[in-house]
């Protein structure tokens, strides 16, 4: 078992399989962004060797993101490869939806276990303006093709920004776990890269998230005792077959408890989401260095990972954009 200097546990790997997306969200990306040459990123086979080296390590949760990780060439080939692999766990994926209509099914058959999918709110017009370029209704396709594929319990996120989709948005993405067994996870902007002074005036607390909701749709009731699921708070309306989540990273972190780790698409070992301390597995890697001195780079940078993020003093990462890290 892998721990770092504080006693953590860490066994989950996020994986960016791509800085690339299809979309464009105003938090995430600007609309011109420059992409790292394809000859930086992790090619196929450099990642089936780090995901088992991670493996052999005891890491049993993954998770593929990206950019959009659906975007890469091959993305059912390799998470066959990555499922096929003795001992490693659960493999899921974080995605905008928008191409699930027609990879729902071959993922599931290569072996992914869920799918998380990010959407923001469901007017077709605000979607729009949120992403730039997307279609709300291709989402909503997405997740019908994992609920048939199979690929459950399905998740949501969506981030909350200030005079975006902090009002009636947020009502009508909860209103969906009355007639859906699925959980609905608003998450509070954290500001990263370049966009740090937008995101954070952009910050709606939980608090004024969950009043919002019981206006319109009645008292939530607090589940799992108050104790966080994961990095979510779960609360559900009455009479609701599904639920709904706050990942207030800002405002509580859970730090305390983390667990994970990240590959970025151009094979840095990034520490924590919201520090800029990384270690750089692919140059080694290209060089031929054995197992041994990769899984050595991945201990002692383990070893280091920070304790948690300094927003509290205005310390906001800014080597990478959201969608290099895949959140
Ligand atoms: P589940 O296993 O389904 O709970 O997945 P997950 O919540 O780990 O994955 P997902 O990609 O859906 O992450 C949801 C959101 O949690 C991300 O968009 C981030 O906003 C936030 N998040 C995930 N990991 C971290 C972290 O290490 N630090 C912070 N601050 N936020 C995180
Ligand atoms: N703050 C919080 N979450 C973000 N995401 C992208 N940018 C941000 C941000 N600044 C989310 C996406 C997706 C997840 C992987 O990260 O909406 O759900
Ligand atoms: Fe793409 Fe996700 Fe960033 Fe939106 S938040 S631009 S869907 S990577």
């Amino acid at each position: 078992m892998v721990t770092d200097r504080f006693g953590r546990h860490i066994r989950y790997l996020r994986i960016s399989l791509t800085d690339r997306c299809n979309l464009r969200c105003v938090y995430c990306m600007p609309e011109d962004m420059v992409f790292r040459p394809h000859a930086e990123m992790m090619q196929d086979d450099e990642i089936i060797t780090l995901f088992r080296l991670f493996v052999d390590l005891g890491f049993d949760k993954f998770r593929l993101t990206g950019g959009e990780p659906t975007t890469r060439a091959n993305i059912v080939e390799l998470v066959r490869e990555m499922c096929a692999t003795p001992g490693a766990g659960e493999v899921s994926m974080t995605t905008n939806g928008i191409l699930l209509d027609k990879l729902a099914k071959p993922l599931a058959e290569a072996g992914l276990k869920r799918c998380n999918i990010s959407v923001d709110t469901l007017n077709p017009e605000r979607f729009r303006q949120i992403t730039r370029w997307g279609r709300v209704e291709d989402v909503r396709q997405g997740i019908l093709a994992i609920e048939e594929a199979g690929l459950l319990p399905i998740k949501l996120n969506s981030v909350v920004s200030r005079g975006m989709n902090d009002g009636q948005d947020v009502v009508d993405l909860a209103a969906l776990t009355l007639e859906h067994p699925w959980q609905i996870r608003f998450i509070e902007m954290m500001p990263l890269g370049g966009l740090g002074d937008f995101q954070q005036a952009q910050i709606v607390t939980e608090a004024e998230l969950r009043s919002t909701i019981e206006a319109q749709l009645g008292p939530l009731g607090m589940l799992n005792g108050g104790k966080l699921d994961g990095e979510a708070r779960i609360y559900k309306l009455k009479n609701a077959q599904g639920d709904l989540g706050f990942i207030s990273s800002v405002s509580a972190p859970f730090c305390a408890t983390c667990s994970r780790v990240r590959l970025t698409a151009d094979g840095r070992l990034r520490l924590c989401l919201l520090r800029e301390k990384e270690v750089d597995l692919l140059t080694p890697l290209r060089q031929g260095a054995t197992r041994a001195e990769l899984q050595h780079l991945i201990l002692t940078g383990i070893w280091q990972k920070p304790w948690g993020h300094g927003l509290a003093e205005n310390d906001i990462a800014a080597n990478r954009q959201m969608s290099e890290i895949g959140g």
